[in-house]
């Protein structure tokens, strides 16, 4: 589970996060939906220590992780994953090199062995062998950021963060990442953490959304349940994605 008890954040005198607790389930596909400049990409940094709480605690599978140094915080990072908006790729590395690299670092693999788990990873984002010797550059964005994802999972976390995954991408390229954030959790078993925009996203993808705003969560819901909620901002949101 991820779990925030009673967390503040503020930036000089600006308050973000205020008094914010929520439990996220193992295995459960969270959404958190709001405003920009609600504070969602703050919030999302906490489990793996990229932004530590001014006060209150941060909890990963068991362990509490917003007191512990950044050594400790690699064995963390290893657990979860963290998805950015833009893809986050080695410009000068293969698609393959790209992949490889944690592999390479984290598990004792034969480069046979690594060739079969990189072609495995390629597979489980739907991307051809044959992008394994091209350069990022020469990719589509949405490949880009099907590579990086490639390239998280490969670490095999139980946790997977991702902001933004569908931000800047069509349609289609949109759903085939929806699918594979929901095949992520169905395959692996996979807890994720998604903050969007894209209700459409939410509806397919999500077990449960939380809307934030003012510093905490408004709603915190099924999908369904959100849409039909009667709070005037909440129809006022819904109505303006
Ligand atoms: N490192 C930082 N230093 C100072 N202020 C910050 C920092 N990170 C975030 N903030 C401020 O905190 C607030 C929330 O930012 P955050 O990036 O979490 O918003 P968001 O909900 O992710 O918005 P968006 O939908 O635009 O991505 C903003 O007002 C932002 O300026
Ligand atoms: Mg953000």
């Amino acid at each position: 589970m991820i779990e925030y008890r009673g967390v503040w954040k503020k930036f000089g005198d600006q308050g973000v996060i205020r008094d914010l607790s929520l439990k996220i389930e193992t295995g459960e596909i969270f959404f958190m939906l709001g405003r920009t400049g609600a504070g969602k990409s703050v919030l999302i940094r906490m489990p793996v220590g990229l932004l530590k709480p001014d006060a209150g605690e941060v909890w990963l599978a068991g362990e509490r992780v917003d007191n512990l140094s950044e050594d400790q915080l690699k064995g963390v990072r290893r657990k979860c994953g963290m998805i950015f908006q833009s893809p986050t790729l080695f410009d000068s590395l293969s698609v393959f090199e790209n992949i490889a690299f944690g592999l390479r670092r984290h598990f004792n693999l034969s480069e046979q062995e690594l060739e079969a788990r990189v072609a495995s990873l390629l597979q489980l984002v739907h991307l051809d062998l044959e992008v394994c010797s091209q350069l990022p550059a020469e990719l589509s964005f949405g490949m880009q950021k099907r590579v990086s994802l490639a390239r998280t999972i490969a670490l095999e976390p139980k946790y997977l963060l991702y902001d933004e995954p569908t931000t800047g991408l069509d349609p289609f390229t949109a759903r085939q990442i929806n699918h594979l954030i929901r095949e992520l959790k169905e395959k692996l078993g996979i807890t994720s953490v998604v903050v969007s925009h894209d209700l459409e996203s939410m509806r397919s993808v999500a077990d449960r959304v939380g809307l934030l705003e003012n510093g905490n969560f408004l709603v915190v819901a099924k999908p369904a349940e959100f849409e039909q909620s009667p709070d005037p901002f909440v129809r006022k949101f819904l109505e303006a994605c």
